[in-house]
């Protein structure tokens, strides 16, 4: 099947779905596809190469030629699209925000060089995600908010170190 296909079954099982919910709101189907025009036209944050935001893209701009008698479920995908983007845009800040806070402990906090290289690890993943799912986004975001563990800032050369280090092995 190609990608068009593909997105197209996919929008006729969100319809499905929706139909089922229906609740009898009238939509203005003219209204809804200003809507959509206006979030395609305009998008905001990290939306470049960004395969979960592209993929919304396309729905909408192939749920936007359907009839207008589909106005209800335009809106009702729409919105969706919309508490989708609100949360991207939010994840977004947050990832930012976290950035910073490593930028931060980079030049002016970490005790260590091990630390740096730990905080410097976690700037690289976090804003790795800025293009990343919702989902992983998240995931990011909980994986690269340690501070830099004891055992990496107690790292020293001294004997006892490495004694109780291979104390743990046999040889
Ligand atoms: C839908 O909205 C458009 C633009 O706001 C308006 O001109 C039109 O009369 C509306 N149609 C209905 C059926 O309410």
């Amino acid at each position: 099947m190609n990608r068009k296909l593909i997105l197209t079954v996919l929008v006729i099982g969100i319809f499905a779905e929706m139909h089922t919910y229906a609740n009898g709101e009238k939509a203005n189907d003219t209204e809804v596809i200003a809507k959509i025009d206006q979030a395609i036209k305009n998008p905001l944050g990290h939306f470049q190469n960004n395969k979960e935001y592209e993929d919304f893209v396309e729905q909408l701009e192939l749920i936007k030629i359907l009839p207008a008698e589909n106005a209800d479920q335009k809106e009702k995908f729409y919105k969706n699209f919309q508490k989708y983007n609100n949360r991207r845009l939010e994840l977004e800040r947050n990832i930012e925000c976290r950035a910073k806070e490593l930028e931060k402990e980079i030049h002016t906090s970490a005790i260590s060089v091990d630390c740096i290289r730990f905080y410097y690890n976690q700037k690289i993943k976090i804003e790795a995600a800025l293009t990343d799912t919702n989902a992983q986004k998240e995931r990011s975001l909980l994986e690269n908010s340690e501070p830099c563990p004891a055992s990496v800032v107690d790292v020293d050369e001294s004997d006892s170190y490495y004694d109780s280090y291979y104390d743990d092995y046999d040889y």
